[in-house]
């Protein structure tokens, strides 16, 4: 038997109901804030999340389905989907128009990690990316677009916020920080060992128990930032504390790509184990320019829809549209063609094979439909259609173009 990849699945039944419903409600919500749909290629150059994400993050360096393709080309399948939007964001030469673009995108993401509950290798994302607003007050907007969306849902969860400060701030804070980890370095786990010479602020975010208790006295980010970065940190506390979206600062949150600058975030569920975080983002001023376009400010967000899933409750499913059934060969002709008239505004299900009523009202409620709509021997002799409406629990007869006129 031939079963999906490991880490890997199929999405299906109350899952995908669940998928739909959570995708139209982002959507609809990013809308709102002016977000308009953009789908980007699922295979990419290598050499765009490399630049991007970043050579020494775990995503590029131990992650990435990579492959050379019949044209000799180094291909991934996308592990995220910030790249590839700003990729089309500068190849659409939109960089150059000044303008503020917003896009929301969402769709399938590959990491070869190691499975385990909530962790995938295949598994979805819905994100949004705000380019040309340097604004702070587009932080926070997002965070708010973000919190909307899981209060829609129901969804409850902590906000962990961060500033990784900029490029005047940032190369002064990483050099006091290597010098910190340079001396306890003894006390470090082989992968920070070796992130103090590749990319030491990851070292901040390390799981490890002797690494947390060592890095205790590090230096803290927010405590290096310039003035600007501070004052815009601030600023954003202060719209979030007014807005009433509760949060903490987490000085140790870096993420783990390698665009971001200033706000940074992660959206974290209490509910969910280990794999905890549901949504994360922050902005990235300087990837447009690192990729080739015009310097142009950036930020954004992405969802992991697994987790989400994993948290929402569908709403009550009510009945639905018509279930049509014949007790005869020949009523079956008959409900094909009032069907056909019914499905222009209205969801209609035929059962081909003649059955008994009972038989037909049983599929009928299995289908969730609200009406049952059978042609017996009668029916077929007067030209009327048996209704039961399975909602109200209500039987009548119609002649079948009452039926079709009335619908
Ligand atoms: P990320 O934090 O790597 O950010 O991923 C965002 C979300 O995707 C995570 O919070 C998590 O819910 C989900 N996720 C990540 N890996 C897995 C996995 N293996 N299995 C299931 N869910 C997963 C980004 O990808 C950035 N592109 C976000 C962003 C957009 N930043 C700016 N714009």
């Amino acid at each position: 038997m031939i079963k999906p990849l490991r880490g890997m699945r199929d999405l299906a039944f109350e899952d995908a109901k669940k998928f739909e419903y959570f995708i139209d409600t982002a959507t609809n919500i990013a809308k709102k804030y002016g977000y308009e749909y953009l789908e980007t290629p699922i295979l990419e150059e290598s050499a765009l999340f490399k630049r991007s994400v970043g050579e020494s993050s775990d995503i590029v360096n131990k992650e990435m389905y990579q492959f050379i393709d019949k044209g000799g080309n180094d291909v991934c399948l996308r592990p995220e989907g910030t790249a590839g939007v700003v990729r089309f964001f500068i190849s659409n030469k939109l960089d150059r128009q000044d303008g503020k673009y917003k896009f929301l995108y969402y769709g399938p993401m590959f990491r070869y990690e190691r499975p385990q509950k909530g962790r995938f290798r295949e598994f979805h994302q819905f994100g949004c990316e705000s380019f040309g607003e340097e604004s702070v007050y587009e932080d926070y907007t997002i965070i708010e677009l973000i919190s909307k969306i899981f209060d829609e849902l129901n969804i409850a969860y902590s906000l962990e916020i961060n500033s990784l400060g900029c490029s005047e701030c940032m190369p002064k804070y990483k050099e006091k920080l290597v010098e910190f980890l340079e001396d306890i370095k003894d006390e470090l786990c082989e992968d920070c060992q070796r992130r103090i010479k590749t990319n030491p602020i990851r070292v901040l975010d390390c799981k490890n128990q002797n690494c947390k208790t060592a890095l205790s006295n590090a230096p803290k980010i927010t405590d290096n930032l310039c003035s600007s970065c501070h004052s815009d940190f601030e600023k954003l506390k202060e719209l979030l504390e007014n807005s009433g979206i509760e949060f903490s600062v987490n000085k140790n949150l870096v993420r783990g790509l390698d665009y971001y600058n200033k706000s940074a975030f992660e959206f974290i569920s209490s509910n969910l184990g280990a794999q905890n975080a549901i949504a994360g983002g922050g902005r990235y001023d300087k990837l447009v320019e690192f990729l080739g376009g015009k310097p142009t400010a950036a930020v954004g967000f992405a969802i992991g829809v697994e987790r989400v899933l994993e948290l929402l409750e569908l709403p009550e499913q009510k009945r639905e549209g018509y279930y049509f059934g014949a007790m005869s060969k020949e009523g079956v002709d008959k409900v094909v063609k009032v069907a056909k008239d019914i499905r222009k505004d209205n969801r209609a299900f035929v059962e081909f094979e003649p059955k008994k009523l009972k038989a037909h009202l049983k599929s009928a409620d299995r289908q969730n439909s609200r009406y049952c709509c059978i042609v017996g021997e009668d029916e077929l002799k007067n030209d009327t259609i048996w209704v039961k409406d399975l909602e109200e629990k209500r039987e009548f007869i119609v002649s079948s173009d009452e039926f079709v006129k009335n619908i």
